[in-house]
């Protein structure tokens, strides 16, 4: 059975560079307190009205595809990760598809929010090795500046998120021992309110004794998007960051550890981890409950925020632009996030 190796990858970020100062204009924050909390410094916003999270999708796919040596026409098969798609439906992956002239290849969509990238090249990998298909493009993208809530009252996230995209062009490979040599995927809903964006969403209350969107009397049709609920600020997504962080310290280490396991590796053997760029403290907080040395860890999220499902293709992308990532290397790539859900992949690239 062939195994599935990345044979390009490649990553696309809006020039606009917000600065933590640069919020300052819109709520009461301060630079200290979000590198401090965070390890972020500036993040990237696209183009109001020229960039959309399909558009930066393609940006990234496009060098993905042609760092694999192919063509975007050579594609098989599409898996686009997003959680901030230009439409609630249908998904990105078919407009990339357009975009790129592909032909009528499988699009489809995940939203698995910041485990997003983990899930597609999980999906990927058993197409390749099922031998169904040869050229799967995977992407990541997010264009978080579009739906944040930009005032004091929604700071906790907003200082948070930025706009980015990456991709990776997945094929089979015989060579005994390279590619994904496994992937390690998990969920507990029972926490599915604690990071979400609840509107507008066909829900109508069910989950929560609180309130989540307020419809007055509308029994019909107003029910998923209503005036009641712009004016209460309920159509921005919310996150208990305390509890996601306390989770996400437990969830990061167990799902590495458990696909170093299922391959008898250790963390000695990693050459590196490229974390879901969630916060800088959380990935600190990892390193040092795995033992890892500084050079074994990629951070990044301190130019470029948390991307989302961006943010491993871009960490990715941008450890193997600088020479970090070399034939033969144990990359280690894992993620938490809203659901929850969380998951691992272990690569011999
Ligand atoms: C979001 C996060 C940075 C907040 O840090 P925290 O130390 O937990 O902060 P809290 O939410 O408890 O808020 C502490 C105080 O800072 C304030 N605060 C929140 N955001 C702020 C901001 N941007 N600027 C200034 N103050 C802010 C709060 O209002 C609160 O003030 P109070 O004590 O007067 O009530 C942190 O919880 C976190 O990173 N969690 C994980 C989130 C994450 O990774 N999400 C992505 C999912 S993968």
């Amino acid at each position: 059975m062939p195994q599935s190796r990345i044979a390009g990858v490649g990553h696309y970020v809006p020039k606009n560079v917000v600065s933590n100062n640069d919020l300052l204009q819109y709520m009461d924050t301060s630079d200290e307190w979000i590198q401090e909390r965070s390890g972020i410094k500036e993040r990237r916003y696209a183009d109001r009205t020229g960039e959309t999270t399909a558009t930066m999708g393609v940006e990234a796919a496009t060098i993905a595809i042609e760092r694999a040596g192919i063509t975007p026409q050579d594609i098989d098969f599409i898996i686009f990760a997003t959680l901030s798609p230009d439409y609630y439906f249908p998904g990105c992956g078919v407009l990339l598809q357009r975009a790129m002239k592909m032909k009528e290849v499988g699009a489809l969509d995940v939203r698995n929010q910041c485990s997003g990238f983990i899930y597609a090249i999980s999906i990927a990998d058993q197409f390749i090795k099922t031998g169904m298909y040869k050229n799967i493009l995977v992407v990541g993208s997010e264009k978080h500046s579009f739906g944040l809530d930009f005032s004091t009252r929604g700071r906790n996230i907003s200082v948070i998120f930025g706009d980015g995209a990456g991709a990776v062009v997945l094929q089979p490979t015989e060579k005994a021992g390279q590619g994904i040599l496994s992937s390690h995927l998990h969920s507990d809903g029972e926490s599915a309110e604690i990071l979400a964006m609840y509107n507008p969403g066909t829900h109508a209350n069910h989950w929560v004794k609180e309130k989540v969107a307020d419809f007055g009397d509308a029994e019909l049709g107003e029910m998923f998007m209503s005036h009641e609920m712009i004016d209460n600020a309920q159509n921005f997504p919310f996150m208990d960051g305390p509890v996601v962080f306390k989770k996400a310290i437990v969830k990061f280490p167990e799902v590495v550890m458990e696909a170093l396991k299922a391959n008898g590796l250790e963390t000695k053997d990693i050459n590196l981890l490229i974390p879901h760029q969630a916060n800088l403290r959380i990935s600190q907080f990892v390193q040092h409950k795995l033992h890892l040395r500084d050079d074994q860890v990629f951070n990044n999220i301190d130019k470029y925020g948390n991307t989302t499902a961006a943010s491993i293709p871009i960490a990715l992308s941008e450890a193997w632009e600088q020479g970090k990532i070399k034939e033969g290397d144990l990359v280690c790539l894992a993620a938490f996030g809203s659901g929850f859900t969380w998951g691992s992949a272990l690569l011999r690239w």
